[in-house]
């Protein structure tokens, strides 16, 4: 099923005379789990800011083509209807969470849907449960570090039961091993919830065995889209830098060496090299 569609959509935004975004043409189903990248300024965020109505309705400009999420039309669709189905991270979570505790703040979101207490309170309890906030629940966010927050972001988006979750470079503040744990509660939300997944990301090494989809964007547009084995291989990698364990491999066949596939991750170019060379673990 088709959850998300683009048709020849151009926008560009108010006072600008480039378009941000130039003929995008793009189809996404139920249950992907897709990883965009692209250099700075290339249309990211643009792109991710259609997706949940921010553009049109808060962003000015001027949109050509057609944008559907769920078979709405962000165009003619209010941003409190689509933020119930579509889910948004930003990179820097002070931003998005201003309330005292972190009950609060996963609450909020419920009470302006206007459920009845009882189910507010069970999804808080729920999605507390499912991301192991119970030690941080009557925490301010302020008190909290830069990891914790961003569970908190999710948390929020997450009690909404969203079908569509957005996330625009989430671990662009954190430390490694916070980034790696929250790359890995976004990989569970899609296998286990089967929640879609846009995740903007520079660092592909760490996601590359993770996601179905690789699209990578420059200047407006979608430049390769496709399976990640497939993408890293394309000569267009080179704008944003071809995967360290892709080069190895690219090195190794050069130098007459094949290991089979294209290895997605450290751990598969190991696996493949000691194969190669007959290690039988
Ligand atoms: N609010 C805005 N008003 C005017 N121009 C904007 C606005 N936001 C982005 N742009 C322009 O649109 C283009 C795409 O920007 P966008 O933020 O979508 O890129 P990005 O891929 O997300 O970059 P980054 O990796 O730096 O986050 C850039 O040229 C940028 O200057
Ligand atoms: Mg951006």
């Amino acid at each position: 099923m088709t959850i998300i569609e683009f048709k020849s959509v151009t926008f560009t935004y108010r006072g600008n005379d480039e378009p941000s975004l130039l003929n995008v043409n793009i189809e996404i189903e139920k249950g992907e789990f897709i990883l965009l990248t692209g250099p700075s300024g290339c249309g990211k965020s643009t792109f991710c800011r259609l997706l949940n109505g921010l553009i049109p309705h808060f962003y000015g400009g001027e949109l050509k083509g057609e944008v559907t999420v769920l078979g709405m039309n962000v165009k003619n669709t209010p941003t409190y209807e689509l933020a119930r189905h579509v889910g948004m991270v930003f990179q820097d979570p002070e931003n998005q969470l201003f309330l005292s505790s972190v009950e609060k703040e996963i609450a909020f979101g419920l009470e302006n849907l206007g459920l009845p207490r009882e189910e507010i309170k069970n999804r808080v309890n729920q999605v507390i449960k499912y991301l192991g906030l119970e030690n941080i629940r009557e925490k301010a966010p302020y008190e909290l570090s830069g990891g914790q927050q961003q569970k908190v972001a999710i948390a929020s988006v997450l009690a909404m039961q969203p079908e569509v979750l957005v996330l625009d470079e989430p671990t662009a503040n954190l430390d490694p091993y916070s980034s790696l744990e929250l790359l890995n509660i976004i990989t569970r939300l899609n296998k286990e919830l089967k929640i879609t997944i846009i995740l903007v990301e520079h660092r592909l090494e760490m996601l590359l065995d993770k996601v179905s989809r690789l699209i990578l964007m420059d200047k407006g547009k979608i430049v390769v889209d496709g399976p990640p084995r497939d993408v890293v291989l394309s000569p267009e990698m080179k704008i944003v830098g071809v995967p360290k364990v892709i080069e190895v491999y690219n090195r190794l066949k050069k130098a007459g060496y094949e290991i089979g596939q294209p290895p997605l991750s450290p751990e598969d170019l190991v696996k493949a090299v000691r194969k190669a060379a007959g290690f039988h673990d």
